[in-house]
């Protein structure tokens, strides 16, 4: 099977590309990244002799090299985006390109050119807004908060329409939040990681009791694997492992494990229309795909704490004041 994989220099494209080079001998990948913000070439050094992989340097929304890249190869998964919210709230014009436009230019290349390939985009629980009781579904409403989260929709409604009008084999999973190593030092749980280890404060935005439902990477990186192979075409897919906790837990536990006192918690200046909770209902890839989380919250994060204390020459080339800020979506980006 020879897969398109976008956005693979990124957190979770990287950790994909390398798990599905592991886990499935006869897989070729090709990856296509723009090297936006998030991007690493150094998260896939590894890879750089592995004859079943290659880079090309190249944008989503750019028709005429997509038009290259899509002809041949049996599937696309895309997880190219613009993924910063505190980023979208002081510069909210760049999340189209990708995630609008590139999405539909990545639609329009396999509607022309590779109708018959399968295509898996990379969404995210952020598009059903927040909910303080129970859990959506894959049928709840749309009601997206932050720029970021309003784009991601705008391109999942276009796989959508895609699927339906011209018989696109695409498909869409949406996760919840992500944690794990070759994480941005600029999200939660790496930037609280690497400040307490510094000895840095940990902002915690408004009063800290901002719910996630935090999934360990690999567990997401399998469930994109089962729809890849088996999902159906037109449908949608929630994906969450059920471990949520405040952010203020979050950083807890994780200054905890690095010795450190609360003493460094700094409450600081709340995101605005910063979402209360988020909560999936993943029933539906659990009970057709028989996807299931294998990692613990308790287990993943000693795995991510470890993994960062161990890889100094990943994340420090990444460290400065602006990437490190208590309150980025103050900053202008
Ligand atoms: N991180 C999470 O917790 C989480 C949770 C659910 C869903 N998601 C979704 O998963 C996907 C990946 O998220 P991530 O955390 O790995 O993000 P990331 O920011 O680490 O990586 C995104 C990658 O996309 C690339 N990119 C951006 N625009 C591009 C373009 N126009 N053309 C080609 N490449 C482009 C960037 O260079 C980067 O390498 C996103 O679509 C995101 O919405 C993330």
């Amino acid at each position: 099977m020879k897969i398109l994989v976008t956005g693979g220099l990124g957190f979770i494209g990287s950790n994909f590309i390398r798990f599905m080079l592991q886990a499935h001998e006869g897989c070729m990948i090709m990856n296509v990244d723009a090297l936006r913000y998030g991007s690493n070439e150094n998260s896939l050094a590894d890879l750089n002799e592995n004859e079943r992989y290659s880079f090309l340097q190249g944008d989503i929304a750019d028709p005429a090299f997509i038009k290259e890249q899509i002809k041949d190869v049996d599937a696309i998964v895309s997880f190219a985006a613009e993924t910063h919210v505190d980023r979208s709230i002081s510069r909210p014009d760049s999340f189209l390109h990708s995630n609008v436009f590139g999405v539909f230019n990545l639609l329009e290349a396999l509607r022309n050119h590779n109708p018959d390939a399968r295509f898996v985009q990379i969404s995210t629980d952020e598009v059903y807004g927040d909910i303080l009781d129970g859990s959506f579904s894959e049928e709840s409403t749309l009601r997206p908060s932050s720029p970021y989260s309003a784009s991601k929709a705008a391109g999942d409604v276009y796989v959508l329409a895609y699927a339906r009008t011209y018989g696109l084999h695409a498909m869409i999973t949406r996760c919840t939040n992500n944690y794990g190593p070759y994480q941005f030092p600029e999200k939660l749980i790496p930037k609280t990681i690497l400040r307490a280890k510094t000895g840095l404060k940990i902002p915690i935005y408004g009063t800290g009791q901002n719910v996630r439902d935090w999934i360990y990477v690999i567990d997401h990186c399998r469930a994109v694997e089962q729809v890849l192979l088996r999902g159906l075409e037109g449908e949608i897919y929630n994906i969450s492992a059920g471990e949520e906790k405040t952010n203020l837990q979050v950083a807890k536990t994780i200054l905890e494990m690095l010795g450190k006192g609360e003493e460094l918690i700094e409450f600081v200046d709340d995101r605005p229309g910063h979402d209360a909770r988020y909560s999936l209902d993943s029933s539906k890839i659990r009970g057709e795909l028989g996807w299931r989380p294998q990692w613990s919250f308790a287990e993943g994060i000693q795995k991510t704490v470890d993994w960062y204390l161990q890889n100094d020459g990943w994340w420090r080339p990444l460290m400065d004041d602006k990437i490190l800020h208590p309150m980025p979506w103050k900053l202008n980006w």
